[in-house]
Parts: C-alpha cells; structure tokens; sequence
C-alpha cells in the first residue's frame, strides 16, 4: 500500500470506530427511532426525540458524512434501506454488534494489563452492561435462526431435515437463550430437543423463551462432562466451541454421546488458521478483534484453551478428526462469517 494509501485508510478506520461510538448514542438517545419517522430539521429532529438541538445537528453531520443519513434541502433522512440495519426485528439489524464493540471499551485496560503480565480478562469483569448485551446478541441470533435455521442452515446437509421431520433426539450444546431449539421444536414437533448451557442465568431465560413447547426441554450443563446416555441422533453447536475452555474435551464427548449414524452439526467462524489467508477478508480483521477482546483473553482468564474465533477450518478440522470424527466436510452457510462443520463417526 502506497503511503499516501495508508494514511487514508488509517483515517477511515478512525472514522469507522468514532462512527461506531455515535451509533451508540443515537442507540441509547433514540435518535434512530425518531429519525426512522420521517425527514426531518435538527430541530425537528432533536424536538421529536426530546433531546437538545445543538448536539443532535453535530450527530447528525457525522451520520450525513459517514453515509448512514442523507442531507437535503435543510432536512436528514435516515433511508428505510439503511434503517433495516440499526432497527427492528430482523436478521439485518446489526446494532446488537455495534453496541458489543463500544461496550468493550471497559475492559481494555484489564486487557492491556494481560498483555504484559499474562492471565485474562474474566468474563464477569464486561459488567452488567455487556451481560445485557449478550442477551441482546442472544436476541439478534433469534432472528438469524427464524430466517435461516431450517432452510438456511439444516437445509445446507442433504437429508437432515428429513431425518428431524421423521423424529430425532437432538442435543444442543452451548444453547445460550435457546433460541436455536424454540425455532426447531417447532418446525419438526416429532423429534425431542435438549439444550444445554453452563450458564445458569441463560438457561433460564431459554426456558421462558420456548414457552410451554412439549418436545423442548433445557438443562445446566458442562458440555466438557456429556454423557451418551442417551445417545443423540443429531447434536448441535451454533458458536459454541472455539469459546469453550476445553474443546478437545468437549468434542470428544460430543463423539461419545452420538449414535452410530448420528450427525454432529458444528456453526462456527469461516476463516482459515493461516492469517496469510485470511488477508483480503472483509470481515477477518474485526473478526480477529472481537476474538483479543473476548474470546481469547476470557478462556486465558480460565487457564483455558484460547482457540479464539480465528481457529479457522484447518485447526477446526484437525481437531474434530482428533475427537475421533471419520468424516468431516466444511458446508457453507447462510452468513458468510459462518460456515458448518457436518461430521459423522
Ligand atoms: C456465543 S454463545 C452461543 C449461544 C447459542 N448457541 C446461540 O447461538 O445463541 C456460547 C454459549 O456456550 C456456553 N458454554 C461455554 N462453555 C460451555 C460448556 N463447557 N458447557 C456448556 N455450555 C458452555 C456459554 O455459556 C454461552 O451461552
């Protein structure tokens, strides 16, 4: 890169965060709501949400400039094609990731202090207001599941959803707010859903998410202690492996706990283990700094693994064969940060 190149893109990088931290606050103010009415003044604006003028007319030249608003004749539109992406109840709508980003500002320095003396940042020092945006997460994954999970994602493997019409035992591992099962036990009410997570608090926020659903059922539960009793016919993961602080251990007893002709159905990062190639990735770069500030440093916190969302396919592949997997295919999936590791005994 040329250094006048450089200096550019440091500069739009700069923008990208200083962006991020404004989406935060039109977020927090309901700046976006008010804006997602109709074209309005900075006064306009600003009255609608009941905030002061002068600091909403400065937001608003950022969001002009930084491309999320238009700006014509006196007045700010906030485009319902951009709207989709910061409102509502969609698989779109990436505030959730925005306001995670910002919220890691808290622990940098607990982080920068790892980098010299070793160890971790535990994961109860992101604070309340991280844990109500993992529930927040847990929310925008809902979405990504009611639009995606059966077509999208079980429909990726050749007969899997056939196999779920007909009547399985499914395990899912790592279930988070459940949201996953809910969308499943629905759509296929012939097989039986258990999910499990060894976080007591998201486990009973799962409950209340599937309801009074009959064929779903959630426990606390160390995905490290599984037992094949009794064995699954399909078992599941949706981004809950390259977190836990012993993989091997996990995947291991994943392959124990399945039946002879089961599926083992892993949602992970799609990169590769060599950042050679994961140069040129649009999403690689943040993917790697969502991984320092949160999962590397909370499994080092634990004396864990630290696999990070970087492992990448090759580490991935390696280590479910190692689990004793006979077969292994990478598949893709719906989201292109995503990709789906179908293994079989
Ligand atoms: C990134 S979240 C994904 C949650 C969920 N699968 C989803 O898609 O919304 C990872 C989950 O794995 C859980 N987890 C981590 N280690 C675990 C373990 N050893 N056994 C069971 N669950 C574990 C965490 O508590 C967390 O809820």
């Amino acid at each position: 890169m040329k250094e006048s190149d450089f200096a550019a893109h440091l500069t739009a990088t700069m923008t990208g965060s200083a962006l991020t931290m404004l989406i935060g606050i039109g977020h927090r103010t309901g700046l976006f709501q008010a804006a997602a009415r109709g074209p309005a003044t900075s006064a306009g604006l600003a009255e609608r949400a009941g905030l002061h003028e002068r600091y909403v007319r400065e937001w608003l030249g950022a969001m002009v400039t930084g491309g999320i608003f238009t700006y014509e004749a006196g007045e700010y539109t906030f485009p319902t094609e951009h709207a989709k992406f910061l409102l509502g109840d969609t698989a779109s709508n990436l505030m959730p990731s925005l306001l995670t980003l910002s919220a890691f500002t808290a622990i940098l320095p607990d982080l920068e202090r790892a980098f010299a003396e070793g160890g971790g940042v535990p994961r109860s020092a992101y604070g309340p207001h991280l844990e109500s945006l993992g529930a927040k997460t847990g929310d925008s994954w809902k979405h990504i599941y009611r639009e995606h999970l059966v077509d999208g994602f079980f429909g990726a493997v050749p007969g899997l959803t056939e196999r779920l019409a007909a009547g399985v035992r499914v395990l899912d591992l790592g279930c988070g707010t459940g949201h996953a099962i809910s969308v499943a036990a629905r759509a296929f009410p012939a097989s039986r859903f258990t999910g499990i997570d060894i976080d007591r608090r998201v486990v009973d926020l799962a409950r209340q998410n599937a309801g009074d659903l009959p064929n779903a059922e959630f426990a606390v539960g160390d995905a490290a202690a599984l037992t094949a009793d009794p064995p699954y016919d399909l078992i599941t993961a949706f981004d809950a492996v390259h977190d836990q602080d012993r993989p091997d251990v996990v995947l291991r007893q994943v392959r124990r706990a399945l039946a002879p002709d089961g599926l083992f159905f892993m949602v992970d990062t799609f990169f590769s283990s060599d950042v050679a190639r994961n140069v040129g990735n649009p999403l690689a770069a943040l993917t790697y700094s969502i991984s320092l500030m949160y999962c590397t440093t909370t499994s080092l916190a634990e004396g864990g693994a630290a696999l990070g969302a970087m492992w990448g396919t090759e580490k991935a592949t390696e280590m479910l064969t190692d689990a004793g997997f006979g077969h292994v295919r990478v598949a893709a999936s719906p989201r292109p940060q995503n990709c789906i590791y179908v293994c079989r005994p």
